[in-house]
């Protein structure tokens, strides 16, 4: 493990935190009542909140394959990685490439506590977890700098991450310190919540979250596109995430009809 103090962290049980809510969504047993009763109030505003949830680690897995196959990328730093939930991006990427090296990042200890399953890698490649937080991004390069060699291509992964980060805290300067980081041929890989598809139940999300003291914000399709500033989508561009490549799927979709209010796209540094 790099960079890690396991002392002195601790598990705040008595609020509820992003990471644990979105387990619960996605079914995992690693949350606690607080969690599970913030998901319960947002699903009963919104039902689909674990369809979202889902439909955001489908978009991962497409987004791997996409880099690891056809842009040959071998590295990987992930921030905002959010507790296990099998297949992760490095088993994902290692079953392609079992040389990819990936640095997970998160903020929250749980995830910490969890990192074992994440470091599970293969001998030829490399997995390793930092806890840090994304607002602290010279933190994070200086750290990853042991794994990953930044002069070398390196897809940047902030999936489902910067919706807990508002511009006033500095959203876009973050990503910018860490694009400015990466090696030409690098890559962003992004998914972000918007209410521009579904306002009123978003809204009334954000409500539910900010209940429980978890402030989220949602961009519009230009705000979104903004943050790929300087780099070149692929195609299909900014979508939402259910939209972007089904065809790089494996196995049956866990979606169903109606829209998915995240949007998601690869951008390549030029
Ligand atoms: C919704 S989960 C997404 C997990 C994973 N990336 C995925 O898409 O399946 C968001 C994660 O971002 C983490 N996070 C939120 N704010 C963060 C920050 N400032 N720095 C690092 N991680 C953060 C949370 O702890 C949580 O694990």
């Amino acid at each position: 493990m790099t960079g890690t103090e396991r002392a002195g962290r601790r598990i705040d049980t008595s609020k509820p935190h992003p990471a644990r809510v979105y387990d619960w969504f996605l079914g995992g047993k690693d949350n606690y009542p607080v969690d599970e009763q913030l998901g319960e109030q947002i699903t009963a505003l919104d039902p689909g909140a674990p369809r979202t949830a889902r439909a955001n680690r489908w978009f991962m897995q497409r987004a791997t394959r996409l880099v690891v196959r056809q842009a040959g990328i071998r590295q990987f730093l992930d921030i905002g990685t959010g507790i296990p939930t099998a297949p992760n991006l490095h088993q994902i990427a290692q079953s392609t490439a079992p040389d990819a090296r990936i640095v997970y990042v998160d903020n929250d200890p749980i995830v910490l506590a969890h990192a074992e399953a994440l470091l599970r890698g293969t001998p030829e490649g490399a997995t390793e977890y930092l806890q840090a937080d994304a607002r602290e991004p010279l933190t994070i390069l200086q750290q990853a700098s042991r794994v990953l060699d930044f002069d070398r291509p390196v897809a940047l992964s902030l999936i489902a991450l910067l919706h807990f980060i508002p511009d006033a805290d500095g959203a876009h300067e973050l990503v910018s310190t860490l694009v400015d980081a990466l090696a030409p041929g690098s890559c962003l890989v992004l998914s972000a919540m918007t209410a521009d598809l579904e306002p009123e139940k978003v809204e009334r999300g954000i409500a539910a979250y900010a209940a429980g003291g978890v402030t989220l914000v949602a961009r519009t399709h230009a705000e979104v596109s903004s943050i790929f500033k300087g780099l070149e989508p692929t195609d299909p561009g900014i979508v939402s995430v259910s939209d972007w490549h089904p065809e790089l799927a494996e196995g049956e979709s866990p979606l169903g009809d109606g829209p998915i209010s995240l949007y998601g796209g690869v951008a390549f540094k030029p």
